[in-house]
C-alpha cells in the first residue's frame, strides 16, 4: 500500500432515493441469495424528500470496520451488510488520488477498512423503505470509493442481497427488478424502464399513518407466504407476469387510468397473499382501510382513476395522482377526512413539495377546516373525520437514481478522524 503519508483519509459520499413497488415483490426463491418468486416494478421517489445519504472512508489507521446510522453506532457483522461489503471489495479496483498522494492497489482494498456513516432524510421508523435506500446507498458509495467499474446492473444485484428491494433504488423514474433464472443471482438484477421524466406529471402523496402495532418484519412475513398461501404462488405464476407486461405498456404510454388499476390491484393482491398466511399477517390498519374507500369513491364517483394507492408491509399509503390538478383535490380529501391536530400547524403536517398545499388553495388552519365534505357518493356514505389518524403528509413526485456528491461540506464523516461530523 503506497501512500505520501501513513495517516491519510479518503472518502466518497452517495446519495441515494428511495422507491415504492407499484406491482409488488413478496416471497423468496433463495433466501441467502434474496431471489424473488416474481418480477416487480417500482417508481424512484424524489431524493430531495425520501433519500439516504452515506459517506464511506478508507483509512490504513481504521483498524476495523464501523458504521453510524443517523449519527449512532450499529453493528456491521449482520449478514446483509457483510455480503454486500465482500462482493464490492472482489470488484474494488485501483485508486490514485494524486493530489493527497495516496494510492491504493486492487488488492489493498481486502486489508483496509471503511468507517461508513448514513443519514435518512426522513424518519427511518416511519416505515418508508428507508432499508432500500439505505443498502443501495451503502453499495453504490462503497463502490464509487472502490473505483468499481461495473455498470449498476452489477451494483443492483449486489445490492438485492442487501435488501431486496435495494436493487430497484439503483435507478430513477420507473424501474423493475427481474426476477431471473440463474441459480446464483446473477440474472437478478434492476432495469430502468424510463426515466423521471418520461412522466414527470405524476405526484406522490404519502400518507404516514400513525401505528401503535409492531408489525411483523418483512422476512418474516414472506418467509409464512411462502410457506403456507396457495395464493402466493398462484400470483407469481399466473397473476403477476401478466401484470409486468400489463404495467409496462401503461408506463409506456402514460396510460393513468390503466397504471392506477393495476397499481391497486396488486397491493390489494399483495395484502389478500398476507391475509392467505397462516397466521396471517396484518399490515393495514383501519386508517389505511378507509383511505382505500376514500379513494376508491372517488374514483367511482368520477367513472375513472382520479388517484391509485398502494400499501407496502406496513399502514403507511401511498398515493398517486395523474397531476397536480387531481393531486391539489386529493389533497383537499384526505385533510377533510384526516385533519392535524388542532395545534398543529399545517406546514408541519403537510411536508416535502408544500406547493401542493397551494394547489389545493390551502395555506392555514382556517382553510383546512372549512374544507367542505366531498359530495356524497351514491350509495351514501358519509364523510367522517378520524383527527389523529395520521401523522402527517409527504408530497412528493418522481426522482432521478444514486449520484455522487461532491460537495464535501456535506460528508457525514469529517476528512480528519474520519469519525462523524
Ligand atoms: N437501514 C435503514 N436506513 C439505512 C441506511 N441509511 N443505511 C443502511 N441501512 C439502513
Amino acid at each position: 500500500m503506497a501512500s505520501g503519508t501513513e495517516s491519510w483519509i479518503l472518502m466518497a459520499t452517495g446519495r441515494t432515493p428511495t422507491n415504492i413497488a407499484v406491482i409488488k415483490y413478496w416471497g423468496k426463491r433463495d433466501e441467502a441469495l434474496i431471489l424473488p418468486v416474481n418480477d416487480s416494478i417500482s417508481v424512484t421517489l424524489d431524493p430531495d424528500h425520501l433519500s439516504a445519504t452515506t459517506t464511506v472512508a478508507v483509512s490504513p489507521t481504521f483498524d476495523r470496520d464501523r458504521m453510524w446510522l443517523n449519527g449512532k453506532e450499529i453493528p456491521l457483522s449482520g449478514d446483509r451488510f457483510q455480503s454486500c461489503l465482500r462482493e464490492i471489495r472482489k470488484l474494488a479496483d485501483d485508486v490514485e488520488d494524486e493530489k493527497k498522494g495516496i494510492r491504493i492497489r486492487k488488492d489493498d482494498w481486502q486489508k483496509l477498512h471503511v468507517h461508513i456513516a448514513s443519514y435518512n432524510n426522513f424518519p427511518t421508523a416511519a416505515g418508508l423503505a428507508s432499508s432500500a435506500a439505505g443498502l443501495a446507498c451503502f453499495v453504490f458509495t462503497l463502490a464509487k470509493l472502490m473505483n468499481v467499474k461495473e455498470d449498476c446492473g452489477k451494483l443492483s444485484s449486489i445490492a438485492r442481497q442487501g435488501s431486496g428491494s435495494a436493487c430497484r433504488s439503483m435507478y430513477g423514474g420507473f424501474v423493475k427488478w427481474t426476477m431471473g433464472k440463474d441459480a446464483c443471482g446473477s440474472d437478478s438484477i434492476a432495469v430502468q424502464l424510463a426515466s423521471e421524466s418520461h412522466w414527470n406529471d405524476l405526484v406522490i402523496i404519502i400518507a404516514v399513518v400513525s401505528s401503535k402495532q409492531k408489525e411483523t418484519s418483512s422476512t418474516t412475513g414472506m418467509r409464512d407466504s411462502v410457506e403456507t398461501s396457495p395464493l402466493l404462488q398462484h400470483r407469481a405464476q399466473t397473476v403477476v407476469p401478466g401484470r409486468i407486461l400489463q404495467m409496462e405498456e401503461a408506463i409506456r404510454n402514460r396510460d393513468f387510468a390503466s397504471f392506477a388499476r393495476l397499481t391497486c390491484a396488486d397491493s390489494n393482491q399483495f395484502h389478500a397473499v398476507c391475509l392467505d398466511t397462516s397466521p396471517p399477517i396484518f399490515y393495514m390498519n383501519d386508517t389505511s382501510h378507509r383511505i382505500i374507500s376514500l379513494v376508491e369513491r372517488w374514483n367511482r364517483s368520477e367513472g375513472t382513476p382520479q388517484a391509485a394507492y398502494t400499501f407496502d408491509a406496513g399502514p403507511n399509503a401511498v398515493l398517486i395522482a395523474p397531476n397536480r390538478k387531481s393531486a391539489g383535490l386529493l389533497l383537499q380529501r384526505l385533510l377533510f377526512c384526516f385533519p392535524p391536530p388542532a395545534d398543529n400547524e399545517l406546514t408541519s403536517y403537510v411536508i416535502g413539495d408544500k406547493s401542493i398545499l397551494h394547489e389545493a388553495g390551502l395555506q392555514s388552519m382556517k382553510d383546512v377546516e372549512a374544507l367542505p365534505p366531498p359530495p356524497v357518493s351514491k350509495d351514501k356514505y358519509p364523510s367522517q373525520k378520524f383527527p389523529g389518524k395520521v401523522s402527517y403528509f409527504i408530497c412528493t413526485r418522481l426522482g432521478s437514481g444514486p449520484r455522487v456528491l461532491t460537495d464535501e461540506s456535506l460528508a457525514l464523516l469529517s476528512p480528519t478522524t474520519g469519525l462523524p461530523k
